[in-house]
């Protein structure tokens, strides 16, 4: 794929749009409402209860406005990656405490190494939590690993796992304690750094994908998940890349939360969830904009799963007490209160249905730029689907290799 051409097409779509999904539609509801085409808002207000479910799914049901169905189409097209086919099965023996999320990527990513990794001996996994993959890719390959994490908790529980595994040549899997950080390391550094090592990190949340990226670049072989894309900072983590400065989008912290949460096709209970959690959340800051205009916008925090299903009272008054307010209100008012904004809390979520179409796009924009960032620096790179988004919604794979170079032809000549 050439990423620079789909780095442009995708940031051209995006750009016009970016008012949409470079802000937050609740903290600047309601001209953030305002901003989305009229057409659009009464498309969205027409549909019933599957439409939603279809429109979250990026279909569009009935009569679409022609300008969104084309930009849908559009998105659709330039998010399209290609998929890694191959499974590499894992024995009961060693599925053992992996869940089924971790055994389906295990399975896929020791695969997606086998034919990429022949010149390759040793490796280090950045974030290697309790070290499942480091253990099942020195059983495979028979590497020398370093799994590095700063959680000593989660490496004794993967040493515990390492024992057990009696056959396996103990000294070839090591769990380094340490924090990975930007700039020299001199215990880390070098483990990234030769053409016969491979640097791995499978969900490095948010920066660190970009450090294990700067730390590799003498290593022989990269393989990167990213996550949490929320976690990074719009001005300093992006762009990376000569040429994703060239093409910079308006990326602000709002549209980093929604490029982590691009999720294609939730089940009928997870919409469901999800629709329950936004009327509540909505409700509610209805509610403080009306008894409490003085303090603005009111971050109200993430409530426990079980208080979104109960009745509008019962969660409103967990998260006023919290927050050390009193409306003075009867848990019927304030479930009263709920039903009479149901139309604007409708409203407000069909927009989010609606800029939720842009998640996967902007993740697909931090990763061409990542990708183009490891192009610039020498490799040869490929952008590829690997886990089932179902499992595993980060399921794109960042993959550097070295390319070859000619025999006889020496660097910069
Ligand atoms: C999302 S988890 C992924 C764990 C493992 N790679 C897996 O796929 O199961 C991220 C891991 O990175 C570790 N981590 C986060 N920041 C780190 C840092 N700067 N240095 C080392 N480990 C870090 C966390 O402790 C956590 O175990």
């Amino acid at each position: 794929m050439n990423f620079q051409d789909r780095l442009e097409a995708l940031t051209d779509l995006l750009r016009p749009w970016s008012e949409l999904w470079s802000s937050s539609i609740l903290q600047n509801w309601p001209q953030s409402g305002a901003a989305y085409p009229e057409s659009w808002r009464s498309y969205a207000e027409s549909l019933d209860e599957a439409g939603e479910r279809r429109l979250d799914h990026g279909e569009l049901l009935g009569a679409p406005p022609p300008a969104l169905h084309s930009l849908l189409l559009a998105l659709h097209g330039l998010t399209e990656l290609p998929w890694h086919e191959g499974v590499h099965g894992l024995t009961t023996a060693d599925g053992q405490g992996l869940s089924i999320k971790k055994a389906h990527e295990v399975e896929r990513v020791l695969a997606l190494l086998g034919p990429r990794t022949r010149t390759i001996r040793q490796a280090a996994d950045i974030g290697g939590g309790m070290g499942h993959l480091a253990r099942l890719c020195v059983k495979t390959f028979d590497w020398t690993f370093h799994s590095i994490d700063r959680d000593a908790a989660l490496q004794e529980k993967g040493r515990d796992w390492l024992r057990r595994a009696r056959t396996l040549p103990q000294e070839k899997l090591s769990f380094l304690h340490a924090s990975v950080e930007d700039g020299p390391q001199l215990e880390i550094d070098p483990l990234f750094s030769g053409h016969d090592r491979a640097s791995i990190g499978l969900h490095t949340c948010g920066p660190l994908a970009l450090t294990q990226i700067r730390k590799s670049q003498e290593a022989g072989f990269l393989l990167n998940f990213g996550c949490c894309y929320d976690k990074l900072d719009a001005a300093r983590d992006y762009p990376v890349s000569r040429f994703g400065e060239a093409h910079r989008l308006p990326f602000t912290r709002y549209a980093l939360s929604l490029a982590t949460r691009g999720r294609h096709h939730k089940t009928g209970t997870e919409f469901a969830l999800m629709k329950r959690v936004y009327a509540q959340r909505f409700a509610l800051d209805l509610l403080l904009r009306r008894q409490c205009p003085e303090l603005g916008f009111v971050p109200a925090g993430d409530a426990p799963k079980a208080l979104y299903a109960g009745s509008f009272a019962v969660y409103a008054r967990d998260r006023l007490e919290r927050l050390r307010l009193d409306p003075g209100m009867a848990e019927a008012e304030l479930d009263s209160f709920e039903v009479s904004v149901r139309p604007e809390t409708r409203r407000l979520f069909l927009c989010h249905l609606l800029r939720d179409r842009f998640a996967r796009a902007l993740e697909i924009v931090l990763l061409l730029d990542r990708a183009l960032l490891l192009e610039e620096m020498g490799f040869q790179v490929e952008l590829l689907q690997v886990f089932d988004p179902r499992l595993s919604p980060r399921n794109v794979a960042l993959i550097a290799s070295r390319v070859e170079e000619p025999v006889g032809h020496t660097r910069g000549s």
